[in-house]
């Protein structure tokens, strides 16, 4: 949430910071803003998109090769131009670009205030920007640096901040606490930003900083420290993202083109770890700690959102396959539910972005409490991906459309093939069985792709439905977390009511929601439920509600009752959350294009929640 960048060098500033604040805009974009340091701090911000942004500072002085800028996601404070970062302080010593969350805000701007200190603004970043001057006026702060760093002391929550002082303007000061900041190293010059998006076309060589570090930063020069003013570790990676996959290429929006990408990403999750030659799976990143696995009392996984929905998945199938107990838990409860949790646990975080707070925190607590943390995210480096013990990465590649796609069925696709050689290690399932498994894993990019070219059909069915005010999604079994991922979908880009139900609990509460204008979704496979979910629906059809149902070819129950039909491949019924998802991504796209929402940005929501 809220992206940064920053860079220090030779080059011209403005378009850096443009371009770089274009490619963090899934951050958050309620506001943007920048500051360039050009005899003197000049900041320009401004409510609304990047693009308001541009149009703003059209005729203003940006020269300079030293600067910052931000794209908010609102926390404290409603968006606009005023409460927009970068924050100035009191006497214009600072500027500064912050993501994340002060929490003991008030208590400071009270004590601040009392000292004579004078606040604009309803944000909690202009309180670390007076604080930080605060700092720098007493006798013995002898630099910028030294006052952001004492300041930091002061501070309780999380943050990613990037510093520029009015009397040290060829430095900028960068300091970490659970908000992402990437160092980007150049020649001469320096970047950073919350993502390597905005870094990646200009060097791939980058620090990720750590928590507790504060980086001052010139043309030449580049010093890591701690908050405590000890020389901190850090490492230079190279960065393993091109700059192809940022594009939207010959897509109208990104997620559209992150749906088409699936055939690629789920083989790109699986490749490597399947062995076809000797029909096994390898998951190298959990070599070290199968032991500890294969002997856990139970497995717990959390997860937000689409994530969880991908946990769900896994607990059918860890639970039936491999016979371990699963527990999936939201992040955002289990941090603060006091759980009962110890050595013999392992516990899976998994997080698209790697960056999610709740999911981070939650994962923190565990490890505490001696669990062994596993962690599936698809952010190379991500902080979520760094605090675990083992884990595995999905290969999905960079995804900015905020509606999670092919994260979704690369954490699926992990997690299938996760579940499937702990079954096969505890013996619970015998060699014929997971290698029927394998095969149908490896047939699941041509089938995702037979259902992408049906794209037309479901863009028609879609257009009937486009003014619905409220909608269904039912699903049992392994597709029933399919029906929620459906349901999430619809509401976050169409802003349509949408609620996915377990098939079978839709008698005790959601008909009542049935009529002639009720769209439901009704989610199937050949599987053991698929009887069960007929009943279900014959309960639909008598009280004339509009069934959308996504079948099998070979289904001859459903599709005589339903008014339309999204056809899938047949599969095994482990596998076909995998499938039947996809028909769901693209029916939830095609109302939102049509109702005229804004697909890849929709209102209040952002890529990354680095906030609890
Ligand atoms: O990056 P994460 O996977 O941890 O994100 C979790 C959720 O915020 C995310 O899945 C969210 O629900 C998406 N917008 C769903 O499409």
């Amino acid at each position: 949430m809220c992206g940064i960048v920053g860079y220090i060098g030779e080059k011209n500033v403005y378009s850096i910071l443009v371009k770089g604040l274009q490619r963090l805009e899934y951050r958050g974009y309620d506001s943007a803003g920048i500051c360039i340091a050009n005899s003197g701090l000049k900041v320009y911000k401004k409510k609304g998109k990047v693009s308001e942004l541009e149009s703003f500072v059209a005729s203003k002085d940006i020269h300079g090769s030293i600067g910052i800028g931000h794209t908010r996601w609102a926390t404290h404070g409603e968006p606009n131009d005023l409460n927009a970062h970068p924050h100035t302080s009191m006497n214009g010593h600072f500027v500064l670009v912050h993501n994340g969350i002060i929490e003991n805000y008030a208590e400071l701007k009270k004590d601040l205030s009392e000292k004579g200190m004078v606040f604009h603004t309803d944000t909690d970043t202009e309180v670390l920007a007076n604080l930080i001057e605060y700092y720098y006026q007493q006798e013995e702060v002898d630099s910028a640096e030294m006052a952001v760093r004492v300041a930091l002391t002061k501070v309780v929550g999380a943050y990613g901040i990037v510093v520029l002082c009015n009397d040290e303007p060829e430095k900028m000061i960068a300091a970490r606490m659970g908000s992402p900041l990437v160092i980007g190293i150049g020649q001469g010059e320096y970047f950073l930003a919350s993502d390597a998006s905005p870094i990646v076309e200009y060097t791939d060589s980058v620090i990720y900083m750590n928590d507790g570090d504060v980086a001052i930063l010139e043309k030449n020069s580049m010093l890591l420290k701690t908050v405590e003013n000890s020389a901190a570790n850090f490492k230079v990676t190279k960065l393993d993202l091109s700059i192809g996959d940022l594009d939207k290429g010959d897509f109208e929006h990104y997620m559209l083109k992150e749906i088409f990408e699936q055939p690629k990403t789920i083989s790109d999750t699986y490749r490597g770890r399947i062995n076809p030659e000797k029909n096994d799976i390898v998951l190298g990143g959990l070599i070290d700690v199968w032991d500890q696995i294969t002997a856990a009392n139970r497995i717990i996984i959390i997860g937000c959102g689409t994530s969880w929905h991908a946990a769900l998945v896994a607990e059918y199938l860890i639970e039936e396959y491999a016979r371990v107990p699963v527990e999936v838990e939201y992040a955002s409860e289990f941090r603060y539910r006091k759980p009962i949790i110890g050595k013999g646990d392992v516990v899976v975080a998994i997080s698209q972005s790697g960056e999610t707070a709740d999911t981070l925190a939650a994962l923190k607590m565990a490890k505490e409490k001696g669990a062994l943390i596993l962690g599936i995210c698809n952010v190379v480096g991500s902080s979520i991906a760094r605090e675990t013990d083992a884990g595995v990465y999905t290969h999905a590649g960079t995804e900015i459309g905020v509606a999670s796609t092919k994260a979704f069925t690369a954490q699926v696709t992990v997690l299938t093939l996760f579940a499937f050689k702990l079954a096969h290690k505890k013996e619970k399932i015998d060699q014929q069985t997971y290698e029927l498994f394998i095969e149908e894993m490896l047939a699941i990019p041509d089938k995702v792709q037979s259902i992408l070219l049906g794209h037309p059909k479901i863009k028609e069915v879609a257009e009937k439905y486009s003014e619905a005010i409220n909608a269904l999604y039912l699903g049992r079994g392994y597709l029933f977390p399919v029906a929620l991922e459906g349901a999430l979908k619809l509401k976050e880009i169409s802003y349509i009511h949408a609620e996915g139900y377990a098939a079978g609990e839709m008698k005790h509460g959601p008909i009542a929601l049935v009529d002639d204008n009720l769209p439901v979704v009704v989610v199937s496979a050949q599987d053991s439920y698929y009887e069960k979910v007929v009943s279900n629906i014959q309960e639909v059809k008598a009280r004339k509600g509009n069934i959308i149902a996504v079948v099998t070819e070979e289904d001859n129950g459903l599709r005589e009752m339903a008014n339309d039909l999204f056809e899938i491949p047949c599969s095994h019924p482990a596998v076909a959350s995998l499938l039947t998802v996809v028909p769901l991504q693209l029916f939830a796209y095609y109302i939102a294009l049509m109702r005229g929402c804004d697909v890849d940005q929709p209102r209040n929501l952002a890529k990354s929640v680095t906030v609890e």
